[in-house]
């Protein structure tokens, strides 16, 4: 789950590719490097962020207008500058970049060595571009020729963007598994993990497929199968803006991207949410309708943030059109060989649409013949293409690592499709049905009021930043919650969280109860109240600090908890996407409060693309 960029055109590369990794860093960071190619091809990496390739001041950098450039989020090989990328062949004449793993590298590198090949890193990358270099030199071959030959022998996932010394003028980038855009400019061509480093040059793009080859020269892109069959590319138009992928003011993507919000939830509901005539439009819902009407099951299958909304909506999509849901963590999905019948439909949840497990895990079920639904926010992604039907979640780009928008927009999403499906299999009433559409369209400015409470949430940060353990609770559809407020305060804070269901405490966690826990009930008005009343007693008989997430009108547990922060009243099946936002808010403010980097936190990334 790295960053890659590269530039070939009559700019000077290394600014575009400098900056192109930065606005990448998201993916790893670090270690990163940069190479280019002027009279011959020169390298720069280091250890550490994009900003250590500042240093390199050689002529090159000035005169180069073709390069390669990599962030890196180490997989083989622990950060270092020999580790960084971009890698050079033992022969000096290739030199690549490589987001991916090759799984097959070690028994590849056995073979190398017998051949006297000599390695400066631990890295499967070099070893890719040895064998490559071996593939070609043994047959005389093209370096297209050699990489298609080399290809078909590596197993894992890899997108490699390869440049040859005594061809300046051209790239050649291939691809399976891990996503690679190419920016179709004027005499230039951008090519790049995702489109945010190349939105402020064009709007035109090209997705690369799975085992496809791109030559690249600043005036054409042939693209071609691993069969040496030549593609048409499909050049498709950004619907991104440069300044969605900026802070606009903020102090961190991840502030922004939780005060977007309101904006991004609106993006989501429009086109498909006409309150005024109380009709919902998915279109992936409406061509498929009889599919999911006679569905006998569906299987969620996500990771992360995305598996706790798939958790959410196990419980939205049962109540209103009592379908079975069963909700999959994608890693052991893909190797639990699970039984998938006809009338399964899969449900696959990811912002990147490129998280390796959700992928493979999809790709199992459809060889299965399983029906794949596609809830992804990321516009062309592996996912979405590999899915039969979906709908996109419309929250923008999500820079932060720690996930916020994306969750809210996926909530609503699959709120939309259970309300829809609800009704086409008369599981919901007309009248509950245009209720719940007036609900969910007041939930843009009910987010805004509860973003207007965030100094109070600060003060709350502020009071338990010191601590170093936190329990969050909670119940029904709030109880996902409950884990997904864990997860963001354990990915942005590093402080240990845990989420329960609040009854499931008796059982053990209750042990951990003393006046130095925190323990955040998420306790908003619905059907479990008087029962989360009675677990709040349970801790506070043990002295625990309890925060407590309410809904503005209650008066009792406000009595009762240490701390509150409200949010307005709402139908319990929407809470979720208001009782979320004060975690996101206190994990932010906790994470500032201990000076901590809360847009790239350690040891993360924003998107998994390795398993
Ligand atoms: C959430 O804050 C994390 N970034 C992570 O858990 C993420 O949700 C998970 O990796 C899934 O990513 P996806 O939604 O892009 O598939």
């Amino acid at each position: 789950m790295c960053g890659i960029v590269a530039y070939i055109g009559s700019q000077k590369a290394y600014p575009i590719i400098l900056k192109g990794l930065k606005r990448l860093e998201y993916r790893g960071y670090d270690s990163s490097g940069i190479a280019l190619y002027s009279e011959q091809i020169e390298t720069c990496k280091r250890k550490g962020r994009v900003a250590e390739l500042e240093v390199w001041d050689e002529k090159i950098t000035e005169t180069a207008t073709v390069g390669i450039g990599h962030t890196r989020w180490a997989t083989h090989g622990e950060p270092s500058d020999a580790n960084a990328h971009p890698h050079t062949s033992n022969n000096g004449q290739l030199t690549l970049v490589h987001n991916g793993i090759i799984e097959n590298y070690a028994s590849l590198k056995q073979e190398l060595v017998q051949k006297g090949y000599t390695f400066k890193s631990e890295t499967d990358t070099e070893v890719l571009v040895n064998f490559i270099e071996e593939i070609q030199k043994n047959n005389d071959y093209t370096l297209e020729e050699a990489m298609r030959v080399a290809l078909k022998r590596v197993v894992g996932a890899y997108v490699i963007i390869v440049m040859e010394n005594g061809f300046p003028d051209r790239l050649v980038a291939a691809r399976k598994g891990s996503p690679l855009v190419i920016g179709v400019g004027e005499g230039e061509h951008f090519l790049a993990s995702d489109a945010s480093p190349i939105i402020e040059y064009t709007k035109k793009v090209i997705y690369v497929n799975d085992y496809e080859l791109a030559i690249i020269t600043q005036d054409e892109i042939i693209l071609k199968n691993l069969g040496n069959e030549t593609i048409t590319p499909y050049i498709q138009q950004l619907d991104m803006e440069l300044a969605q992928i900026e802070k606009g003011g903020f102090d961190h993507f991840m502030l922004k991207e939780i005060f977007d919000q309101p904006a991004s939830l609106t993006d989501c509901l429009r086109g498909r949410l006409d309150s005024e005539n109380q009709i919902l439009t998915l279109a992936g819902i409406d061509q498929h309708l009889s599919i999911f009407t006679e569905a006998k099951r569906i299987v969620i299958v996500a990771c992360g943030t995305s598996w706790h909304a798939g958790l959410v909506s196990e419980y939205i999509i049962e109540a209103l059109c009592r379908i079975p849901v069963e909700v999959e963590y994608a890693s052991e999905f893909r190797y639990r060989n699970p039984v998938i019948n006809s009338g399964d439909v899969i449900i696959a949840i990811s912002q990147s649409g490129e998280t390796a497990d959700t992928l493979v895990a999809l790709e199992r079920a459809k060889e299965q013949g399983a029906f794949i639904f596609g809830v992804v926010n990321a516009v062309g992604s592996s996912i979405a293409r590999l899915s039969h039907a979906g709908a996109y979640t419309h929250a923008g780009p999500e820079i932060g690592v720690a996930s916020t928008k994306a969750f809210t927009a996926q909530l609503t999403v699959l709120a939309m499709m259970a309300i829809k499906i609800g009704l086409e299999k008369k599981t919901l009433s007309m009248s509950e049905y245009k209720r719940y559409l007036a609900e969910l369209a007041l939930i843009p400015e009910k987010v805004k009021t509860v973003l207007d409470t965030h100094e109070a949430i600060q003060k709350v940060a502020i009071h338990y930043a010191a601590a170093r353990d936190f329990l969050f609770l909670g119940r029904g559809y709030n109880f996902p919650v409950a884990l997904e407020g864990a997860l963001k305060l354990k990915e942005i804070s590093y402080i240990h969280a845990e989420g329960y269901p609040a009854a499931e405490m008796k059982h053990g966690p209750i042990a951990l109860v003393d006046e130095h826990l925190p323990v955040l009930f998420i306790a908003t008005k619905d059907a479990y109240y008087e029962k989360i009343v009675s677990n709040i007693q349970e801790i506070k008989a043990r002295k625990g600090k309890v925060i407590a997430v309410v809904s503005a009108d209650d008066t009792l547990i406000r009595s009762m908890a240490d701390h509150v922060m409200e949010v307005p009243e709402v139908d319990e099946l929407l809470a979720p996407l208001l009782s979320v936002i004060p975690t996101q808010l206190l994990s932010y403010y906790i994470g500032v409060e201990l000076g901590l980097d809360v847009d790239k936190p350690r040891n993360l990334a924003k998107s998994v693309t390795v398993e």
